[in-house]
């Protein structure tokens, strides 16, 4: 009897242990662990100081990375869209002085404009963090290799004048996911680059900085060649292209040689039998002049020979 109570108590116990279990599970955040296409990737940047451009980190040496700043477009920091292609804007409403001096040190190389991007979304908390009081790097230290974070360095172009800056604010993103029979859904490296042939933006301190991203993602890490011209890759159309000139000139050389080549080679293979014939006849007629009436007979050679 009282084995059988401890039994139901045992059972009562696991049974209680299972549902707290379950409900634990149940509070826990569903974290997605992969990007779907549309999917918002926040961009956040390494935080310098404004004296130095050295980084910035906490008491434990971790490195702080802090919302990029905030576009007039959307009123939120940069953001891409996980896997879509799109041409877009972020203005920065107003240069600050410190911002002037930290935009000093990026487009004299003094300091790189260092941001990451999360490679898989992250947990809402984290996410949260993110965006309100900057996250510090606590996966990784002082590097850049991180599972949680893709690197994302911005190589920001431009000239520093007296009194004012030039900056190529128009810029390429370049976006790789990883291969989805790999990892679906994640991103495995990022750059981003100003193109420094486009004329550039004057700034004073107070005016917008108006930056334009083209934003591009391949669905691996391998670059595509875009490339079509000298030395480019071979297309259908080159194929094509070549065949025809083959054929073309296989051609011409063809008709060249029946139209011209051909009749003045049987020209001059007459001239030679004829002369050759005419050779041979004063010879002979030679040999008949000097071998006087018996040699006469030799006289009749040629007209056998023909
Ligand atoms: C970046 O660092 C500076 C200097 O330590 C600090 O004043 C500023 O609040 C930091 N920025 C953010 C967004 O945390
Ligand atoms: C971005 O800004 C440029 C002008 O700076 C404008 O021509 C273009 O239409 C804008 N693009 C988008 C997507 O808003
Ligand atoms: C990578 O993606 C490109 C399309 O951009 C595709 O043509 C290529 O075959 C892929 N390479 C590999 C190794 O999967």
């Amino acid at each position: 009897m009282l084995d059988r109570l401890t039994l139901l108590l045992r059972l009562l116990s696991v049974f209680y242990t299972c549902l707290a279990t379950a409900h634990a599970a149940a509070q826990e955040p569903l974290v997605p662990q992969a990007y779907k296409v549309g999917d918002k990737v926040p961009v956040t940047c390494l935080n310098r100081t404004v004296e130095t451009g050295e980084h910035i980190t906490d008491l434990e040496g971790h490195l702080s990375y802090i919302p990029f700043w905030t576009c007039a477009e959307t009123q939120r920091p940069l953001e891409l869209l996980f896997g879509i292609d799109t041409e877009q804007n972020c203005t920065i409403d107003f240069v600050s002085d410190p911002f002037f001096h930290l935009l000093e040190f990026y487009v004299h190389n003094d300091a790189p404009l260092t941001c990451r991007i999360p490679s898989r979304p992250l947990p809402p908390s984290a996410l949260k963090d993110e965006f309100e009081k900057g996250v510090t790097d606590t996966t990784e230290g002082q590097g850049s290799l991180s599972e949680v974070y893709t690197p994302l360095v911005v190589a920001l172009a431009g000239t520093l004048q007296l009194s004012h800056l030039h900056v190529s604010a128009g810029m390429n993103v370049l976006v790789h996911a990883a291969p989805r029979s790999v990892a679906p859904g994640t991103i495995a490296a990022a750059t981003a680059y100003s193109i420094s042939r486009d004329p550039p933006t004057r700034i004073v301190i107070g005016d917008p900085l108006p930056l334009r991203f083209s934003v591009r993602w391949y669905p691996n890490t391998s670059l595509p060649s875009g490339w079509t011209g000298v030395g480019g890759h071979l297309t259908f159309s080159t194929v094509v292209y070549c065949g025809l000139s083959a054929l073309a000139s296989a051609a011409i050389c063809v008709a060249y040689f029946r139209g011209v080549e051909l009749p003045r080679r049987l020209k001059s293979h007459g001239k030679d039998r004829l002369g050759g014939m005419e050779r041979g006849g004063s010879g002979l007629g030679g040999y008949g002049l000097n071998g006087g009436s018996v040699n006469g007979g030799f006289g009749y050679g040629p007209g056998k020979r023909d």
